[in-house]
């Protein structure tokens, strides 16, 4: 059967039947007459693979069901695998075994692309298939189709994602409400927002990995999630949430990825960011992108970043553009032929904020402006306000090396008179 003849019925392997997976299977069954108006083709599911068969399944029928994935892949009839179990093994084994026997695959995986994507690009261009991952990034925000392929001549500069949605309703209800971290993580976990644990979301793993898979398609080199150091949100406080207020300014968790110098930095750390910037409006458990390049100026796309139904539209996406263009191109693999290499972290040049509690005493900040003034650091603006026994300096500083400013909060964190781990966060302005 050649490639045409088999798309014109393309016969799906589904891999894995939970939030995303069944929502899959129940789209492309809602959406058939649309897919088929618009690929020319029909597509449906012929075998589902799951852990456990004998647990019933709603909607899908019973003889669909398999827990042996030879079966998949090693019928010919079937031309797609659609990867939704998540984790690396054995997400990458079948995935690697579904593109060496020339199918196209579609993956909502971010651990997998984030860690394995170059192996998997090469695979498939190799095997002359395709591989797609639209849903791995933002849910239903199509950020993969539109940097690869609708703005691949926007000569990219600098990425910036809100893109995990549990970290921006709890940073969200913070600046609402005023509440306390802990109260807001609660809230969040309550509404669904956030799973009983956390720990990839609000340490800005999840993100990072999301943030690999950007910066990679967008500089079209080898960014993986090892190359992202992440900052999360455990250490913010209501406090630091009522100054940004105070300020003008909101608190988000972004992804920075950046080009400095033909080299590429991609971050992941809290950030405050003046009330006006277009992702200081991206509120609750929303995802955005914010782009930046030489031929677009700034383009930004928000949206749902994840839910099972939000998220099978993406990969249903997936399904019909493979089907909609049989013979893989060069669009189907994405290349990482720049080679760019990265740009150290301590070389950045960033605005930081500053709380910091002190003993309430004269010549406190004589002491600490000293240290500062040591590395080099120099303070835009001071803000005191006693509290009890202590009291609190809010600093802004000027842009400054991080090196510089982490060797400076070295010193000051040695000082008896700085209680506290100091905990700064950077404030991201445009020009820098
Ligand atoms: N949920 C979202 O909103 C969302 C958003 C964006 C991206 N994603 C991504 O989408 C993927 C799927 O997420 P999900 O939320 O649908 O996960 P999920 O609800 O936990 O479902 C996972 C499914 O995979 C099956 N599975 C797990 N390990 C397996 C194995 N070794 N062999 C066969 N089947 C196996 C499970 O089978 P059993 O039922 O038998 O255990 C289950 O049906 C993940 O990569 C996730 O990161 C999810």
């Amino acid at each position: 059967m050649t490639a045409d003849e088999k798309m014109k019925r393309a016969s799906i392997g589904l891999l894995g039947y939970g939030t995303v997976g069944s929502s899959v299977y129940r789209l492309l069954d809602e959406q058939s007459i649309e897919i088929a108006q618009a690929t020319g083709a029909s597509a449906g599911v012929k075998r589902i693979l799951v852990r456990d068969i004998s647990i019933p399944r709603s909607d899908a029928p019973a003889e669909l069901f398999s827990d042996d994935f030879d079966e998949l892949v090693e019928d010919e009839d079937i031309s797609i695998i659609v990867e939704l179990i998540g984790g690396i093994e054995p997400a990458l084994e079948y995935v690697t075994r579904a593109l060496e026997a020339g199918k196209a695959v579609v993956t909502a995986n971010k651990q997998l692309l984030s860690q394995k994507g170059s192996y998997l690009f090469d695979l498939a261009r190799r095997n002359e298939t395709m591989i797609r991952f639209e849903a791995s990034v933002a849910g239903a925000i199509p950020i993969i189709k539109v940097i690869s392929e609708s703005m691949v001549a926007a000569d990219f500069t600098s990425i910036y994602g809100i893109v995990n949605g549990t970290t921006n309703y709890i940073l969200t209800e913070m600046m609402r409400t005023g509440a306390r971290y802990g109260d807001a993580l609660a809230r969040a976990q309550e509404w669904g927002y956030a799973e009983a644990d956390p720990t990839e979301d609000i340490s800005g793993k999840d993100a990072a990995a999301k943030m690999a898979i950007l910066a990679s398609i967008a500089f079209h080199s080898e960014v993986s999630l090892d190359d992202v150091a992440c900052v999360g949100i455990e250490d913010i406080s209501e406090l630091d949430i009522a100054y940004a207020r105070d300020f003008g300014m909101t608190l988000k968790l972004l992804g920075v990825a950046k080009l400095y110098d033909g080299r590429i930095n991609v971050r992941v750390y809290p950030a405050l960011l003046d009330r006006e910037h277009p992702l200081a409006s991206v509120n609750g458990a929303y995802n955005a992108v914010f782009l930046k390049g030489n031929s677009i100026d700034e383009v930004m796309l928000s949206g749902p970043g994840a839910g099972g139904i939000e998220t099978a539209s993406a990969v249903v996406g997936d399904i019909v553009s493979i089907m909609a263009r049989p013979v893989a191109g060069r669009l189907d693999y994405p290349r990482t032929h720049n080679g760019l290499e990265l740009f150290p972290d301590d070389e950045v040049v960033s605005t930081f904020y500053l709380r910091l509690e002190v003993d309430d005493e004269p010549g406190v900040l004589a002491q600490i402006s000293q240290v500062f003034g040591e590395h080099e650091v120099s303070i835009e603006s001071v803000l005191q306000k006693g509290r009890g026994q202590h009291a609190e300096l809010v600093m802004v500083f000027h842009p400054v090396a991080e090196k510089s400013f982490g060797a400076a909060l070295k010193g000051i964190s040695g000082l008896p008179v700085v209680k506290g781990r100091p905990a700064p966060i950077r404030v991201e302005r445009d020009s820098e």
